[in-house]
């Protein structure tokens, strides 16, 4: 008997360029598994909105973002690859899933703790409800599997209770998803404070590699790092800065750190810094061309964003109109 393909759903904010924690963390996963299962990709600006984002740089931000999923080769005639605020049903469920979900289980969310305090000013109720919009987009697709960095396992969990609760009242409505969290790249460290993670807002340029930045720019920011005066290239506790940039290097060459270890015996850390430069430039590039290509035609990126909405939208709304069904909201009769 045929087995069903399993599905895949992963998204990601369109809140600045992607760094290579984003990269390595998730986006270079799902060009990996593309093929393989099947796919929904998406921008979730709705999220963006937690934080203010200034309206003309947001749209760029969007449609940049959704050219990269296009550069990234994510099949969009065989996948679903949307936009989320063009995708109605994920507004509609995330509010159903804010009713399914308690005060006490979200306030335990860390991220929403570090935004708050990052953003003390503007401590809204979305910031705080993020996580069951972010259910909403992963049950909507009855997704087996989430591709994502290690920072997104907490609401990972989350989503499962979630389901587990809706599931326990109303019967088999959602699919249970699982993480699917690499051991290499799920957590890419600052380059600056190697015990921090690699993020897109952290004020300090240095800290983190655009995935649009220059070749010059990257070797100059690898070559900056953070390590040790140890001067050995091995992984070990205490070393985080040399094990950050050793997980960047296995990512991108596929080597297991016993190799990288032997690669670089008796060599300095100027010797193994050029080298990660050298690997993450030669991955970078191909796609940094293919996005200036992609990003130039407009009327291609919107083709694909309608007809991904199009999908988006017939997957989603069956699964959104059977759980408002068991809810107990009216329908009308065909
Ligand atoms: P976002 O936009 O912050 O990040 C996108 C993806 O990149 C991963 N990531 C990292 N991985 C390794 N090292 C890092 N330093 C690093 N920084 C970020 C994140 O884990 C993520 O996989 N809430 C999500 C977006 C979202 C979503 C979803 C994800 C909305 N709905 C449904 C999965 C399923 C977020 O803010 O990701």
């Amino acid at each position: 008997m045929e087995t069903k393909q399993k599905r895949v759903l992963s998204l990601i904010q369109p809140s600045g360029i992607p760094t290579l924690g984003n990269y390595l963390g998730a986006l270079k996963n799902w060009s990996d598994i593309a093929d393989e299962y099947e796919c929904a990709f998406g921008v979730a600006d709705l999220h963006a909105i937690t934080v203010r984002q200034d309206p003309q740089k947001f749209r760029k931000q969007v449609s940049d973002m959704y050219a990269l999923l296009l550069a990234l080769d994510l099949k969009p005639e065989k996948n679903i690859l949307f936009v989320q605020s063009q995708v109605p049903t994920h507004a509609q469920m995330g509010w159903i899933l804010d009713c399914y979900t308690q005060f006490g289980e979200m306030s335990r969310m860390t991220q929403f703790k570090d935004k708050s305090k990052q953003h003390a000013d503007n401590v809204n109720v979305g910031l705080f409800s993020y996580p069951a919009l972010m259910a909403g987009d992963i049950l909507l697709y009855q997704a087996d599997y989430v591709p994502v960095g290690a920072d997104q396992k907490q609401h990972l969990e989350i989503c499962r209770d979630i389901a587990n609760r809706f599931n326990g009242l109303y019967g088999d409505v959602f699919t249970i998803p699982e993480p699917l969290i690499r051991d290499t790249g799920a957590r890419i460290m600052s380059l600056t404070d190697p015990t921090k993670k690699m993020s897109k807002s952290d004020p300090n340029p240095k800290s983190y590699v655009s995935i649009f930045d220059e070749p010059n720019v990257i070797a100059k920011k690898i070559r900056s790092a953070v390590t040790d005066s140890e001067a050995c290239v091995r992984y070990a506790e205490g070393k985080d800065g040399v094990n950050n940039l050793m997980s960047i290097y296995s990512c991108v060459t596929g080597l297991t750190n016993e190799q990288i270890e032997a690669e670089f015996a008796g060599k300095g850390y100027g010797d193994f810094k050029n080298a990660v430069a050298d690997a993450v430039i030669a991955s970078l590039e191909p796609l940094q061309a293919e996005f200036k290509r992609v990003s130039s035609d407009r009327a291609y990126l919107e083709q694909c964003m309608k007809e991904g909405a199009e999908k988006a939208m017939y997957v989603s709304s069956k699964t959104l109109n059977k759980a408002m069904k068991k809810i107990g909201f009216y329908q009308f009769k065909k």
